[in-house]
């Protein structure tokens, strides 16, 4: 290798060693602010569709609830490593104090994560998903009560 692509070469390693202090994930914490609210908002927004139909606000669609499940359990793994150290000022929702219970906290996740996980089985029929909905919904909400601002 010549002197010159050894020192460009030696510079691009640098430049990714700076962007990496935050995490090995994301550039900076408001990254990883933006990626997980992105994902809690497409989550979110498709949990929210089925519990249009759950409380009959729309009328019951298993074609459309199984559409809606399937894209909520493919995210429902996604939010939860976004939660970096130092992401928790600024534009963010998330308690500081997610950071010293982080065990908890992903415990939290991973339990909301498996019940959003049985959607799609339960939305064939209102029946199913009215009872899989509350549980999706109590997983939800014990760790907003806890660790989300209002
Ligand atoms: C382990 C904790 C935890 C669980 C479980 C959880 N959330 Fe959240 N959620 C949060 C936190 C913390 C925020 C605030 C994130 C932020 O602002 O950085 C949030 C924010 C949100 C938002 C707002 C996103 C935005 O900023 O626009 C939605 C929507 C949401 N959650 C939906 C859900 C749904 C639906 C479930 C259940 C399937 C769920 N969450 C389960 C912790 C959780």
């Amino acid at each position: 290798m010549q002197l010159k692509s050894v020192v460009s070469a030696l510079v691009l390693a640098a430049s990714f060693a700076l962007a990496a202090p935050a995490s090995a994930q994301f550039a900076n914490p408001e990254a990883a602010i933006k990626y997980r609210q992105s994902a809690l908002t497409v989550m979110g927004a498709n949990v929210g569709r089925l519990g249009a139909m759950v409380q009959g606000r729309v009328p019951f669609d298993a074609a459309r609830a199984q559409a809606a499940a399937k894209i909520a359990a493919a995210v429902a793994h996604v939010p939860w490593e976004g939660f970096i150290a130092n992401s928790y000022s600024g534009n963010t929702k998330a308690k500081a104090d997610i950071a010293a219970n982080m065990a908890e906290f992903n415990q939290m996740a991973d339990k909301a994560a498996a019940e959003v996980d049985k959607l799609p089985a339960a939305a064939g029929n209102l029946d199913s998903l009215k009872a899989q909905m509350g549980a999706v919904g109590a997983a939800c909400k014990t760790c907003h009560d806890k660790y989300r601002n209002q």
